[in-house]
């Protein structure tokens, strides 16, 4: 078993729309034999889904609801359980072994989305490439579940098989888990910031 599930069974994948976390989730599943969920997957199918906020074009959870869900779902399970979601604090804490946050550089993430979501818009597009530079994955990870269970990874420039073998490290005890990554130290061009200027 890997290192750091240890009596905990639920490794949580988190990270900001685009950053990879269903593909990076699933191989992670198929290579630890773990039972792999979606939350925004679970929540619809589950009917959990609540109201739509035209605000911020996306649907509000009953978060209840889908915590007991969860809950028993991890309880019950016989393998260990990848959770693949954004809002990955509400994986009850005392299942949690640890939080992969993977961070991607503002820059690849936009082009990621202007690619591969088209549909949205350039609002939706502005305020998740603007939370990834502010690192809020990361801070709403630690804010749940302190910073001892929160690791992020740089995916930045990796394929998904990349990305994930620096994962499986981590959960292995082969690599640190730090948290210590700040795009506002690094070159963030000009365009990038612009388009978040422009759509917020
Ligand atoms: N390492 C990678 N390199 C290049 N493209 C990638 C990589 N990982 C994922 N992608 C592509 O980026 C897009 C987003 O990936 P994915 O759906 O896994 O992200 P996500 O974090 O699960 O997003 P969401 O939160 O919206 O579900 C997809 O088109 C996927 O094929
Ligand atoms: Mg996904």
């Amino acid at each position: 078993m890997a290192h750091m599930l240890q009596d905990k069974k639920a490794i949580v994948i988190s990270g900001v729309p685009g950053s990879g976390k269903t593909s990076i989730a699933l191989l992670l599943s198929t290579v630890l034999g773990a039972l792999y969920v979606n939350l925004s997957a679970l929540s619809a199918v589950s009917c959990l889904l609540g109201s739509y906020d035209r605000c911020r074009d996306t649907y509000v959870i009953h978060e209840e609801l889908l915590v007991n869900l969860l809950d028993n779902i991890i309880l019950n399970s016989k393998t260990p359980v990848i959770v693949d979601s954004h809002y990955g604090e509400l994986v009850p804490s005392y299942h949690v072994a640890t939080v992969i946050v993977l961070r991607i550089h503002p820059e690849e993430l936009l082009q990621r989305l202007l690619r591969s979501r088209g549909w949205w818009t350039p609002r939706k597009i502005a305020e998740n490439v603007a939370a990834e530079l502010m690192g809020s994955c990361t801070n709403n990870a630690v804010a749940t579940y302190g910073p001892e269970k929160v690791c992020e990874v740089n995916v930045t420039g990796l394929t998904a098989i990349e990305a994930a073998k620096k994962v499986m490290n981590i959960i292995k005890g082969a690599a640190p888990c730090v948290t210590n990554i700040d795009w506002l130290e690094h070159n963030i061009p000009a365009e990038v910031l612009e388009f978040i200027a422009k759509h917020s």
